[in-house]
């Protein structure tokens, strides 16, 4: 619950740049910011050979920035790739990084960016062995989906291959200096990565409004931010040129990250990092397949904030009992899951009862864990994942 009297902080220091066709001016933004030399760090898929890169490379050109490109970002980029990134710009002498695409490229870039500054690898960093002695070169994020809401956060996830282990870094010179967030850019988004961007959004702010480090801004920010996913979601996963839609979920996307870079994430991401970074699930997909279970548990101490949220979305009124309003925002995600064809649990995407041990062993350790608004066991969370695995929503209920 949000008490007005509580202390908080908000800092949220980066320029977002939001319409149709705003890429075109991305060149002068950066050259705004006094740069004229940028590694330009994307996939190598087909984002890269999209109409909206082009026009991004060409509009830095027009404004005389100097732009290497680093296309060689894979999803869950790990360790070796951002020192390899942030070598491309420390020898180019290059001043600012300028990522496009999604969560993947903007958190390459980020971790390039500071391990260009610094020096050292970023594990170091990511695992408080060192503390960086200046900030990250400056980063400009252009986005492509609409779920990571990196580009308005001061975090970053890196993959450690030699652990298996996905893990979140949080600096202030993470936050991008600029977000340009185009709809135009999102509308080749394929259906399967709609669905899951689109929920880890929805992630973000369920997680965040219902943190213990919630607070009046992030809350305001949240419960818009559910509207908004509630209206768009489906329709830009049916029609992916659906310009509204599209729109909708891009500028949610960003605020969640607004949102959640105050308030930290909850049990649903610490689960999802280590299916992820263990088994090779999109971060989005294990967060739709994880979110409806982790809610269930919730409800016994979170029902009042769990129906502002279910209300905000449409799925009861805004006066209803608590209990029944948080199965209703329960009941609300697991008819958005199945109409974006996500599989019920996480046996539905490979994953089996033996791998929950190890899977548990990392989400036992996430670190905004603290936030949750239960405080799980590390048995009830056991139990919790097994419910999960098992697509079994009433275990978890009566955990
Ligand atoms: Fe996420």
């Amino acid at each position: 619950m949000t008490d007005y009297g509580t202390p908080f902080n908000y800092y949220g220091p980066t320029r977002l740049v939001f319409g149709r066709g705003v890429t075109a001016g991305a060149g002068a933004l950066v050259a705004g910011l006094g740069v004229r030399s940028v590694l330009l760090v994307c996939g190598s898929g087909a984002t890269r050979r999209s109409a909206g890169f082009a026009a991004l490379a060409a509009s830095l050109e027009a404004a005389g920035v100097r732009a290497t490109v680093f296309d060689k970002v894979t999803p869950d980029p790990h360790a070796a790739l951002v020192a390899e990134a942030a070598d491309a710009a420390r020898s180019g002498s290059l001043e600012a990084v300028v990522a496009y695409g999604g969560g993947s490229p903007i958190d390459c870039a980020k971790s390039a960016a500071l391990a260009a500054a610094n020096g050292g690898p970023i594990l170091d960093y990511v695992r408080g062995k060192a503390t960086p002695s200046r900030p990250a070169l400056p980063i400009v994020a252009v986005t492509t989906t609409a779920g990571t809401g990196s580009e308005m956060s001061s975090a970053a996830v890196t993959t450690d291959l030699a652990s298996g282990q996905k893990l979140g870094y949080t600096n202030e010179s993470f936050f991008p200096r600029i977000a340009i967030v185009d709809p135009e850019n999102h509308t080749s988004m394929p259906t399967g990565v709609t669905a899951a961007t689109g929920m880890d959004a929805l992630t973000h702010a369920v997680e965040s409004y219902l943190s213990l480090a919630a607070n009046p801004l992030s809350d305001a920010v949240n419960l818009r931010v559910v509207a908004m996913i509630a209206r768009s979601l489906t329709r830009a996963y049916r029609d992916g040129a659906d310009l509204e839609a599209r729109s909708g979920m891009a500028i949610a996307s960003a605020m969640a990250g607004v949102a959640f870079s105050q308030t930290g994430l909850g049990m649903v991401h610490g689960f999802a990092h280590p299916v992820g970074a263990r088994h090779g699930i999109a971060h989005g997909q294990a967060n739709a397949v994880i979110l409806p279970y982790v809610m269930a548990a919730l409800a016994r101490d979170a029902a009042p904030r769990m129906r502002d949220l279910a209300a905000a979305m449409g799925a009861c009124p805004s006066d209803a009992d608590p209990r029944s309003g948080a199965a209703s925002l329960v009941q609300a995600i697991v008819d958005l899951k199945k109409g974006l064809g996500v599989p019920e649990g996480l046996s539905g995407v490979g994953i089996s009862a033996s791998d929950g041990p190890t899977l548990l062993t990392d989400a036992i350790g996430y670190r905004s864990r603290p936030r949750s608004p239960r405080a799980f066991s590390d048995a009830e969370l056991g139990r919790l994942l097994d419910s999960a695995i098992a697509g079994d929503l009433e275990a978890a209920a009566a955990l």
